[in-house]
């Protein structure tokens, strides 16, 4: 059986500096990683199967529309493979909360693929299967710190952070990321600006899109809030779409003093301690 894990993917900063004919938005970010988040497991069978557990597995609609079965027939179509496989995929991240999640797990998806049938990460089919996938799923198969731009699956690789301290924390609302594009105001902001320090150029950006995840979720605007007032935040700031805000840290100890003060006062809501690398 091959494991891959789906990490967690944060934006740094998101610009959205235009709405396209095509209805996507033309944007810019910077893409890091956590080290932790879901894991796709996958195993030769008899018969195509995909099975769910950890948390979040009751949360995920019928199986024919998951992005991890969508990403296997895909794979299996483009690359011309007739076995079959057993897909277990282990949900630890909430289900619409800007962190990946169905993203994550398609490119985990198609990463045990490409292990499995000796196709190397970087085919060009490979990214284009992960492009036409979302939006998001280019970044989420190279796994690594990148500037998005166009949809966010045009990548450039960037310095990472050298494992800073991160907690990531949701209200447990659901937010459907077509809602909250379709709430930007429209004004573009500005490009993302800074140079080779990928730390300093996310301090200096924003996330255009807080605005209007904050009308299908005012619980954003409390997250952050509890998030900044903790001691030892460098950044405190919505990820994606929303819901879930991410804090960093410069020392472990501070971050995990932040999420029991966050447990303490709301302990419905999820949250994640990890490192960025
Ligand atoms: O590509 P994906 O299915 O993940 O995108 C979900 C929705 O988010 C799109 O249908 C679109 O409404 C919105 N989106 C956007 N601009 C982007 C990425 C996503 O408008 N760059």
């Amino acid at each position: 059986m091959l494991t891959e894990t789906a990490p967690a993917k944060i934006n740094l900063a998101l610009h959205v500096r235009a709405r396209r004919p095509d209805g996507y938005h033309d944007l810019e970010t910077l893409f890091v990683f956590a080290r932790d988040g879901d894991r796709v497991s996958l195993a030769d069978a008899e018969a195509s199967t995909f099975a769910m557990t950890g948390r979040f597995a009751d949360v995920v609609g019928p199986d024919a529309d998951n992005l991890v079965v969508r990403a296997a027939a895909a794979f299996r179509a483009a690359f011309g493979i007739a076995r079959h496989h057993a897909i277990t995929l282990d949900k630890h991240l909430p289900v619409a909360s800007g962190i990946g999640g169905g993203s994550a797990d398609a490119a985990a998806t198609l990463r045990a693929l490409a292990r499995r049938h000796d196709v190397a990460v970087d085919d060009p089919r490979l990214v284009a299967l992960a492009a036409g996938l979302g939006a998001d799923v280019p970044a989420c198969l190279l796994g690594r710190a990148a500037f998005g731009s166009g949809r966010g699956d045009a990548l450039a690789p960037i310095a990472g952070l050298g494992d800073m301290p991160v907690l990531l924390v949701n209200p447990l609302v659901p937010v459907s990321t077509a809602a909250v594009f379709a709430g930007w105001d429209g004004v573009d902001r500005g490009a993302i600006t800074g140079g080779d320090d990928t730390l300093a150029r996310g301090i200096a950006g924003r996330n255009d899109l807080q605005p209007a995840a904050e009308r299908v979720a005012p619980q954003v605007a409390q997250v952050l809030a509890i998030l900044r007032e903790q001691a030892g935040v460098v950044l405190a700031r919505m990820s994606g779409s929303g819901a879930t805000c991410f804090a960093l840290f410069r020392h472990a100890a501070d971050r995990d003093a932040a999420a029991a003060a966050v447990a303490a006062r709301q302990p419905d809501w999820w949250q994640l301690a990890s490192m960025i690398a």
